[in-house]
């Protein structure tokens, strides 16, 4: 870990994108190459990655999660959020200690504000109330046509990756819907968010994560003698 008279901050990362872009697969690649070049890495997942975030995440798989309003999906999803935040996230950020997550509030804005049509100031406060002022460092958003996706999550169905119940699919309407939400988003935001071509391999996707990640933090993530950019 790097000595400094600065208070430690860690780096915060989140990979989004649609249902099946592969954000999943990539993050064990991401942390493990982070790990490498010598800082600690918590990885975390949304809703999830506390006691009352995952009970949250087992109930967006109900029936009477994916009817209710939409406000309702974002109280329950913020409340899991600033749990998250307050139990792991901003923890480890303190320590010096890495976060990479599978999503975070720019999911909200995505998939509620964009796909179910909250309004986009509602979001934004319950950010500022439940985030404690925690934002990412960088978005990597894993771009990839509704269509090829689809494909990929009729893959994974096939192969029974998941360990657990998938969330039943959401119509391809609303998914193009929220890739277009992200996407302009990424437009609005280009400070934070860093667009990578999802519908490559997975060795191209990850390659071009690394690269985007050695440019926003050269010093924290500097080339090794042997790692000529191959995973
Ligand atoms: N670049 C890739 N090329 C081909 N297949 C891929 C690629 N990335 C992931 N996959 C496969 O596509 C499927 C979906 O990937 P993954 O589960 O990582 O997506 P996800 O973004 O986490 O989706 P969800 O939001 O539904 O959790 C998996 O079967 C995975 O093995
Ligand atoms: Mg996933």
């Amino acid at each position: 870990m790097k000595q400094s008279d600065a208070p430690i901050k860690g780096r915060f990362i989140v990979l989004e994108g649609i249902d099946g872009a592969g954000k999943t697969t990539l993050l064990p690649q991401l942390a493990a190459w982070v790990r490498e070049l010598g800082h600690q890495v918590v990885v975390t997942r949304e809703p999830g990655g506390t006691t009352l975030a995952e009970a949250i995440r087992e109930l967006t798989k109900e029936d009477c999660f994916r009817q209710a309003p939409v406000i309702s999906k974002l109280l329950l999803l913020f409340a899991a959020r600033c749990d998250l935040v307050q139990t792991v996230i901003q923890p480890a950020l303190h320590q010096g200690i890495w976060v990479i997550s599978d999503r975070f509030t720019e999911a909200s804005y995505a998939y509620q504000g964009s796909g179910e049509g909250a309004d986009p100031d509602l979001i934004a406060y319950l950010e500022s109330q439940t985030t404690g002022g925690v934002h990412p460092d960088m978005v990597l958003l894993l771009d990839i046509p509704v269509d090829l996706a689809e494909k990929r999550r009729l893959m994974r169905r096939n192969k029974q990756e998941q360990e657990n119940q998938e969330n039943e699919a959401i119509p391809p309407d609303i998914l193009d819907r929220v890739r277009q939400g992200y996407l302009s988003r990424a437009a609005q935001r280009q400070a934070l968010y860093r667009i990578i071509d999802a519908a490559m391999s997975a060795y191209e996707v990850f390659r071009q994560a690394q690269e985007t990640l050695r440019h926003g933090f050269p010093d924290e993530l500097p080339a090794l003698p042997h790692d000529h950019g191959q995973p």
